[in-house]
């Protein structure tokens, strides 16, 4: 395969994996700098991927630890891997976080209702609880559905560089780089 082919191909795959949450890589791994310095990373949901745009996006809650990790920091990366056909898909970009307007409130109507139970917490994620059930607080307390829409938000990631690895042929792994300059990407083959 030549370096535009798997150009292509890797953003069919965050493309099919933001549309199909079976796909493999429909659960990427996000990484940041902790607020301390340390490395964090969590996993996330691929929600919308342009390769027009440079564009690969997932939801969160605005309260959560990684949003004020972007907001002082907003390098990121995502990993993802395809465990049974041996690929492995690096992204290294920028994120934004989208708090207000339309691309945000078109993401919350377009998400399905059991995607955003969480956001109608009244306690922030992470806050210590002593029981499950005890983040939605008295049942009297539970928020409406469009209620959740104040923690919601989107983080646009906009790539500076992609890694692909393919180990599906043992005798001949395969690793490429591809990095954005300006609106171009150049390719070049790695060592694995
Ligand atoms: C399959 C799966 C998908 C997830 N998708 C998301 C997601 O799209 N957005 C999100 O904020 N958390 C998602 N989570 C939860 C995160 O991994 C994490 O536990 C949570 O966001 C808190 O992360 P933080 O404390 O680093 O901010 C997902 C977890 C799993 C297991």
């Amino acid at each position: 395969m030549k370096l535009g082919e798997i150009y292509l191909r890797i953003w069919g795959c965050l493309a099919a994996a933001a549309s199909e949450s079976d796909h493999a890589f429909n659960a990427m791994q996000a990484s940041t700098i902790g607020l301390d310095g340390a490395p964090n990373l969590r996993t996330v949901a691929l929600r919308r991927v342009s390769e027009p745009e440079n564009l690969i996006s997932f939801h969160t809650d605005l309260r959560s630890p990684k949003v004020a990790e972007l907001d002082r920091e907003p390098r990121i990366a995502l990993a993802g891997v395809d465990s049974d056909r041996k690929l492995q898909i690096r992204v290294f970009g920028e994120a934004r976080i989208i708090r207000d307007g339309p691309v945000r409130v078109d993401a919350w109507k377009a998400s399905r209702d059991h995607d955003l139970i969480q956001y109608r917490t009244l306690l922030a994620p992470g806050t210590p609880i002593a029981q499950p059930r005890d983040a939605f607080g008295k049942k009297s307390d539970i928020p409406g559905p469009d209620e959740g829409l104040a923690h919601f938000c989107v983080v646009e990631v906009r790539a500076v560089s992609i890694d692909w690895l393919d180990l599906s042929e043992a005798d001949n792994p395969k690793r490429a780089r591809f990095i954005r300059s300006g609106d171009e990407w150049t390719r070049k083959w790695i060592a694995p």
